[in-house]
């Protein structure tokens, strides 16, 4: 029996286990992948400070994250296709969630819908919207996010046009899924995932696919995107998304100050510093390094998030020190439930919670509340 103790543990397996078009749909970045990889030098460079004969037995990992506590500073970023990563992902990302006790948020191109997922789970998650040229459909979905029970809608607004993902395009990415002969032959080899996604029956953007024309005939994923959001979207209309969403608000896609301080004086509850992963702006800062400035300009009057990057709990307790509340995580979570479904989802949370605990003793905190810059060195 393999000992699986690092996300790069469930990336190996789901490397092995999941499509080739899939998986690089997940692992990778847009363009020359600069701000993907930064993503991940950056939080390396970083470096604590070990603080020693400190009584550290009485750990908290808790934290409140818009008024509700996490048993850990983190929520499941929404991500798109989760459902192709593995049958029912969502729903399984979801109640590995609630079983941890972390927010889970739900992406707009997810593959089982808003009600799938509220009828699969009992503790409210939160719904990301992305908004679609058709905005009566961006309407509804909010109403249905809203009926869903939604506490959190998170806005995303760094791809109003898409950055290219060379990958997708080379493979040829396309939901639902087509069997081309090369893909086909990948496919033969990983059995349990045709088994599974193939056979069962979310194969489609589950809460678009009623109202949007089918996706079939579009070459590659980036081109039904392309077809589908819309770019003119600007501040005015996260005032009229603020003044029609009665829950919390979250603004996700900032990495400048300035747009920080535009989006919390709109009314946003929270920003999340994202690059998207390294999926959009290449040559663009990393999250982490975007963070302290972003959370100087919100000063207090929001809550700050950051994705991108965390592949660890190290990285966590980095994050929250430099002033982050949570973190969001992507890719860790995916490459769990690629690898294990909602067993590895709920690994890649153990993992990193672990990592968090040791850590946050070994910088001499009991309480991750209490992390701070002075854990890390400044020079
Ligand atoms: C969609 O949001 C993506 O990054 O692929």
């Amino acid at each position: 029996m393999t000992v699986i103790n690092s996300i790069a543990d469930l990336r190996a397996i789901a490397k092995r286990r999941v499509p080739k078009a899939i998986f690089e749909y997940v692992d990778h970045g847009s363009y020359d992948e600069l701000t993907f990889g930064r993503n991940r030098s950056d939080f390396e460079a970083l470096r604590f400070r070990q603080k020693v004969l400190v009584d550290v037995r009485a750990q908290s990992m808790q934290r409140e994250i818009l008024g509700v506590t996490a048993n850990m500073p983190a929520v499941i970023a929404p991500t798109g296709l989760t459902g192709l990563v593995h049958r029912d992902g969502e729903i399984l990302a979801a109640q590995a969630a609630e079983a941890f006790g972390i927010p889970f948020c739900l992406s707009t191109v997810s593959v089982c819908s808003i009600e799938d997922v509220r009828e699969a789970t009992t503790a409210p998650f939160w719904f990301q919207l992305y908004v679609m040229k058709d905005r009566g459909y961006t309407a509804a979905l909010m109403d249905r996010a809203e009926a869903a029970g939604c506490p959190v809608l998170v806005l995303t607004v760094d791809i109003p046009v898409s950055g290219l993902r060379r990958r997708d395009a080379k493979n040829g990415l396309a939901v639902p899924p087509r069997l081309t002969l090369r893909n086909t032959l990948d496919i033969m080899t990983k059995p349990a995932w045709a088994y599974g996604v193939l056979m069962g029956k979310r194969k489609t953007f589950g809460n678009l696919a009623a109202a949007v024309p089918h996706t079939g005939g579009m070459a590659t994923l980036s081109q039904w995107i392309a077809s589908q959001f819309d770019a003119s979207v600007t501040w005015k209309d996260l005032e009229q998304i603020r003044a029609r969403w009665k829950g919390k608000l979250v603004v996700k896609g900032i990495l400048d100050a300035d747009d920080a301080r535009q989006a919390v004086a709109l009314g946003a509850d929270a920003v999340v510093v994202s690059n998207h992963g390294g999926r959009q702006l290449d040559g663009a800062p990393s999250s982490i390094a975007a963070l302290p400035r972003v959370v100087e300009a919100v000063a207090g009057r929001g809550e700050v998030m950051l994705d991108g990057g965390i592949r660890s709990g190290q990285d966590i307790l980095k994050s929250v020190a430099l002033g982050a509340n949570a973190v969001m995580t992507g890719r860790a979570f995916l490459y769990g439930l690629g690898a294990r479904g909602r067993e590895g989802v709920k690994m890649a949370l153990d993992i990193m919670s672990g990592e968090l605990k040791v850590s946050l003793a070994l910088t001499g905190c009991n309480d991750v509340r209490d992390a701070s810059p002075d854990i890390l060195y400044r020079d």
